[in-house]
């Protein structure tokens, strides 16, 4: 992967200033010294994982695409994001539509990530006739909109299939020791996988969260172990001007500090729209906090240029772009010749849809950047499951990274108990009232 920015916005002086701050931090990564280092298992895991479970999970994704027809997925924020992003980004665009031959594995859903009764009555009439499995994801356990999921899902499957053959198709990952789930795997005997106690929700994609559930889908997990364990020796590396992950956090705090405070991760790929997402939690929850923190948010072009494009390039000038561009793809269509040229499109017959769109990068880059919106390029050569495992890690460690240049511990959440106290305290209330009727 290249990196690459315009200097019209970053000097050498800006990069000279930061460099101590990076080199200070490396250190504290490195020796595992800084805010939340207890939770800094993500970062070798690539080299230190459970290979027993490792393989555990290859024999139940075998099992769950023996048996099934739809693998239902339970979890929220980091027990799903990282999962969705791997697979849209990795199988074929319209993946559940295809003809049972083509796909090869079960359907994929994703239930339990919020609180619509719409979604879920619908995804439940869809999987009546259906054979499924269910794997549910949260490492503590408890979180509200997973557990709603599970109690219905399971009283439907027990209902459906019997006790016995429901508990055949129930896969939780979760904590190894605590939590309500933990309690339920012994009480139950689930097949059960492990969310590290040293790795946090949106640090975990690379652990059972995210291979099981990706290894279903057809994904080589040993892939993805080699992206991760690649970016985690190149991106360990000392030496700023040799560490492109270093250059990115560095990057993006200059920028802010010179008053650019939302950046947008805009990519030209509708595959990558939930990667997109999972890297919103990643930087969302870890760095906003103490009245702090870059605002993340997504564009998925051409479409959004359709949408915001003009707020982009002539809004407030807080933006900039991280954009996250294709070298090659796999799959091409050329644009024909049509004899009436009926929409004056021929000059650009025997073009490459892919070089148009990567024009339409270019010119778009333009003319932001003349706007006054700074791009940082990220050029992946290819989008596979090697370098997407890669760029994930890239992720994790720049907003590591990033968090620590702030002074901010990247792995607590503190403030999303006031919203969650609220809901209890509203839901308590009603129980009270409903009970007193
Ligand atoms: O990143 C995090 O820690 C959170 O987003 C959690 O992943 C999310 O709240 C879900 O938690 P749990 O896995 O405990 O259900």
């Amino acid at each position: 992967m290249e990196l690459s920015y315009s200097g019209a916005f970053i000097s050498n002086e800006d990069l000279n200033h930061i460099r101590p701050l990076i080199k200070e931090n490396h250190y504290l990564l490195d020796k595992k010294t800084g805010k939340g280092n207890e939770l800094l298992g993500w970062m070798d895991l690539p080299s230190n994982y459970d290979k027993n479970e490792f393989e555990r999970i290859k024999t139940t994704a075998y099992k769950i695409q023996d048996e099934s027809e739809v693998l239902i997925i339970i979890g929220v924020g980091g027990s799903y994001l990282g999962v969705r992003a791997c697979i849209e980004a990795l199988n074929h665009s319209f993946y559940n539509s295809l003809s049972k031959e083509k796909r090869r594995f079960p359907e994929i859903y994703f239930v339990g990530n919020n609180l619509s009764s719409k979604y879920f009555a619908d995804l439940l009439e869809y999987i009546e006739d259906k054979d499924i499995s269910l794997n549910v994801i949260s490492k503590s356990g408890t979180t509200m909109e997973p557990s709603i999921a599970f109690r219905v899902l399971k009283n439907l499957m027990e209902k459906k299939y019997g006790n016995r053959e429901a508990r055949n198709r129930i896969y939780i990952t979760t904590d190894r020791e605590k939590g309500a789930l933990r309690e339920l795997i012994r009480l139950e005997g689930y097949e059960s996988f492990v969310v590290p106690e040293d790795i946090c929700g949106r640090y975990s994609v690379f652990t059972a969260v995210g291979l099981l559930p990706m290894a279903v889908s057809g994904i080589d997990i040993d892939e993805i172990m080699k992206g991760i364990y690649d970016g985690m020796i190149e991106y360990s590396e000392e030496d700023f001007d040799k560490n492109i992950c270093y250059q990115y956090a560095a990057i993006r705090n200059i920028l802010y500090r010179k008053g650019k405070d939302i950046e947008i991760l805009a990519n030209y790929e509708p595959s990558l729209f939930y990667l997109s997402e999972w890297w919103k939690q990643l930087f969302g929850e870890s760095e906003g906090k103490n009245g702090q923190g870059i605002y993340p948010a997504s564009a998925n072009f051409t479409t959004d240029l359709h949408s915001f494009g003009q707020l982009i390039q002539d809004g407030k000038r807080n933006i900039f772009e991280t954009v996250i561009m294709i070298e090659s793809l796999e799959k091409d269509l050329e644009l024909n010749f049509d004899g009436d040229d009926f929409d004056g499109l021929n000059y650009l017959s025997g073009l490459s849809l892919n070089y148009i769109n990567a024009k339409a990068f270019e010119g778009t880059r333009e003319a932001h950047e003349n706007g006054g919106v700074p791009n940082i390029v990220l050029t992946l050569s290819k989008l596979d499951t090697f370098h997407l495992g890669k760029l994930m890690y890239f992720f994790q460690k720049a907003c590591v990274m990033s968090s620590y240049i702030q002074d901010i511990n990247p792995f607590d959440q503190p403030a999303v108990e006031k919203y969650k106290n609220n809901i209890y305290r509203l839901l308590e209330n009603n129980k009270e009232a409903t009970s007193c009727i």
